[in-house]
């Protein structure tokens, strides 16, 4: 009987152990497509939600969204709280961002997908982001300043859009250059 029961929990364990994802370098065609919605908040998406958050303090970066470990799912992560203490951290599936300020602001972005490189990059100051919650919970937040920038990055990820695509074309193409030396560097492919 104890027996048994010690393997169901082993087993529980293991099904809730988390685990590094490899994170995509750009470019990549995974990076440049719109993901569809997560249909169910299951232990599957909270399995992943786990992974991504550890393979995102693990980097380390303050966001990490779905299609930068290969899944093609509208779920972002993100913390900011060492720079602006008091959200974190944020799981946000299915997010929309139902208003955005007038007022912009500018931050020096950077991406896990794109390692070492920092550009100034301007948004809307605030927004008021709507998701769902690890529990399947519609949860609507507002988010100022770091927060704001960084969940409007996530967000980008999962209609395809890089924070590089806010840069000229020139600039672009020098950074896409340096990361397809790099990958080659790596050995990805
Ligand atoms: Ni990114």
């Amino acid at each position: 009987m104890r027996k048994q029961w010690l393997r169901s929990i082993e087993r529980l364990l293991k099904s809730r152990a988390m685990s590094l994802r490899q994170i995509l370098i750009h470019p990549d065609p995974r990076l440049k497509k719109t993901c569809p919605p997560v249909a169910e908040v299951d232990d599957a998406i909270r399995k992943l939600a786990d992974d991504m958050l550890e393979t995102m303090y693990d980097a380390p970066g303050v966001g990490l969204a779905a299609p930068q470990i290969g899944v093609m799912k509208r779920i972002f992560v993100m913390d900011c709280d060492k720079e602006e203490p008091g959200l974190a951290p944020v799981v946000a599936i299915n997010p929309e961002i139902l208003w955005a300020s007038d007022e912009l602001g500018v931050y020096e972005e950077g991406c896990l997908s794109i390692p070492d490189i920092y550009e100034d990059v301007t948004r809307p100051k605030q927004i008021r982001l709507r998701y769902l919650d690890l529990d399947g919970k519609t949860q609507e937040r507002e988010l100022d300043d770091l927060w704001s920038t960084c969940a409007q990055h996530e967000l980008d990820h999962l209609n395809g859009r890089l924070f590089i695509d806010y840069l000229s074309g020139i600039k672009r193409t020098m950074i896409t250059n340096k990361m397809k030396k790099l990958k080659k560097e790596l050995g990805r492919t």
